[in-house]
């Protein structure tokens, strides 16, 4: 009897153990299915923003030809963009003679480099680096040790092997700064260089980018506010077709209104919400300055893009918004 006492205790002991590593087993597996459906699900969102997308061209029709904006990239020793130059000194000469609709929008002679601004250190904006392909010069900016950051407008069509970056140095070419070859180039999959909508690339260094006068930059979130103010600085050039400084400039720029800049543009350019702008009198950023950061509380807020002329009046420069190229970027790093 009591035995069979013993074996009952014994037998709801065990049953119960059973029912709870049942329980066990159960929630493990819910846990591990909902893993493994995310890692899907993300996997799944990944792979598409890899390509390199959309060829189709945008609504350029309606761009007036004459009045092109130019990018922020400079080849010193072009020819064609000597050539271009002339031609547009001539059409200016033009402008002057002819009504607002068909010419205004032409650009003078002279061009100026990172306008209105003052040389500074490099020290100042350790996340500024160059990158050159031949004698074609654009900035970047680090933004992890190994990843920079920098315009689709000055990698688009060019193997990553056919540049190298440098950082920590003031100088252009400076001997000082830190080398580095590209192994990865990747452009962002809306870039057309007809709409140069969501203008970025990123490339990716053979090696880790550390040193004196060097560190990453954090990445804005949102929009920056109109009013507020953005710095930019570059290695941009004195004059169209000229040459780039050899020091390093930069300028303080208040952001403008999206709307102001769509008007601004109306007739050139779209002005995309993957675009903010910025202006200051008499202040610009210009060839030579593409694919560097504007930055504001050390947040990387936009990447410099393109601009009809420099300093022009009622021409704000362009900026990609980083802000919205976030996921991109995520993406990027993480699969390559
Ligand atoms: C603009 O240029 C394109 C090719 O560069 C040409 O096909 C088109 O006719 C031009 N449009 C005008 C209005 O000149
Ligand atoms: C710069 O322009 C020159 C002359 O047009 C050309 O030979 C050279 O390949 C260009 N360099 C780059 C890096 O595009
Ligand atoms: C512009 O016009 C001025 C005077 O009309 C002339 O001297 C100059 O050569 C012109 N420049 C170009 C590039 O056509
Ligand atoms: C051309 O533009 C200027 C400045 O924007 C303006 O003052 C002038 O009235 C315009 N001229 C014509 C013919 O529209
Ligand atoms: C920097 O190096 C490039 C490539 O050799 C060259 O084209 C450019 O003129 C140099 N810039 C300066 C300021 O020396
Ligand atoms: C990366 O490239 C630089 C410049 O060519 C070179 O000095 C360095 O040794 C390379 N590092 C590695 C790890 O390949
Ligand atoms: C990108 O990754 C960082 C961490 O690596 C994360 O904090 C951030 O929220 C991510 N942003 C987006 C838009 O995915």
């Amino acid at each position: 009897m009591r035995l069979r006492w013993v074996y009952l205790v014994f037998l709801v002991l065990l049953l119960d153990q059973l029912a709870a590593a049942a329980r066990r087993n159960r929630a493990g597996n819910r846990i591990r299915s909902r893993n493994t459906a995310a890692a899907v699900r993300a996997r799944s969102q990944v792979q598409p923003r890899i390509v390199s997308g959309s060829t189709r061209r945008t609504t350029s029709a309606t761009r007036s030809n004459a009045s092109r904006p130019r990018s922020r990239i400079v080849n010193s020793s072009s020819k064609r963009a000597k050539r271009r130059a002339n031609r547009q000194r001539s059409a200016n000469n033009r402008t002057t003679k002819r009504s607002n609709k068909t010419s205004a929008r032409i650009v003078g002679g002279v061009q100026a480099r990172i306008v209105g601004g003052s040389t500074t250190s490099i020290s100042s904006m350790p996340y500024l680096v160059q990158v050159h392909r031949g004698s074609a010069l654009c900035g970047g900016s680090l933004i992890r040790d190994q990843w920079v950051l920098t315009a689709a407008h000055c990698v688009s069509g060019h193997a990553a092997s056919s540049f190298y970056v440098i950082g920590g140095t003031s100088t252009q070419n400076g001997t000082d700064g830190v080398v580095r070859t590209v192994t990865y180039a990747g452009v962002a999959p809306r870039f057309t260089t007809k709409s140069m909508n969501m203008d970025a690339a990123l490339l990716k260094l053979n090696a880790t980018m550390t040193g004196t006068n060097i560190g990453t930059i954090a990445l804005g979130q949102r929009m920056p506010r109109p009013g507020t103010r953005v710095r930019i600085g570059g290695w941009g050039v004195t004059k169209e077709g000229g040459d780039s400084v050899t020091n390093l400039r930069s300028v303080q720029l208040k952001v403008v209104k999206q709307k102001v800049c769509q008007n601004a543009y109306q007739g050139s350019a779209t002005i995309t919400n993957y675009m903010f702008c910025a202006q200051g009198k008499n202040k610009d950023s210009c060839s030579g300055d593409s694919g560097g950061g504007a930055v504001q509380n050390n947040r990387l807020m936009g990447i410099v893009s393109f601009g009809m002329g420099c300093a022009r009046a009622g021409y704000p420069g362009v900026y990609t918004r980083v802000g919205r190229i976030r996921r991109w970027i995520n993406n990027t790093i993480a699969n390559n």
